[in-house]
């Protein structure tokens, strides 16, 4: 499977016609990643999956946070107020999972936690949200188009910061 962020868009790129399946296959990678992180007891795995379950989510929160939904807010305002919100508390218990030590046994429980958290936003999101937002007459053309563009520079600068960590290595 794909593990690098955003690498699962590579093969097709990104959706710009269609850019809530953009938004839904991210979120299904991130479940995969959890499925991979939650369903083993071999700590190699679980340090790999786990880093990739937070820059993933990070990376996809920021595409929503910053272009999807300010676009989409005057749809329904408390529906996108609502999930800004969910998005904050997943934050929390992400910052709380980085200052962890990976060895910890605590944070099996604490993935379980983001993990059950995601699922009902990432829900939320495609049960209510996305089909509003596909019902409307909002230009999802342009509206692609500005996120394909975020997460390319967002991916670049990405790399950037990983080649130089790399370098510091
Ligand atoms: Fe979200
Ligand atoms: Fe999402």
């Amino acid at each position: 499977m794909d593990t690098a962020p955003a690498e699962h868009r590579k093969n097709h790129g990104f959706p710009t016609d269609q850019p809530m399946e953009a938004l839904k296959k991210d979120h299904e990678f991130v479940k995969k990643l959890f499925d991979r992180y939650l369903n083993t007891k071999d700590m190699n795995v679980k340090k790999e999956a786990g880093p990739q379950i937070l820059l993933s989510l990070e990376m996809h929160m920021a595409l929503e946070e910053t272009v999807f939904y300010p676009r989409v807010h005057d749809l329904d305002p408390s529906l996108v107020d609502h999930s800004e919100e969910e998005h904050h508390q997943a934050k929390q218990l992400m910052q709380q999972i980085k200052a962890m030590n990976a060895d910890d046994p605590q944070c099996d429980q604490m993935f379980r936690q983001l993990s059950d958290a995601i699922l009902l936003h990432v829900g939320t999101e495609e049960r209510d949200l996305f089909p509003k937002v596909q019902s409307s007459n909002l230009d999802l053309n342009a509206l692609g188009l500005e996120m394909s563009a975020f997460e390319a520079n967002m991916v670049a600068s990405q790399a950037q910061q990983s080649a130089r960590s790399d370098m510091r290595r």
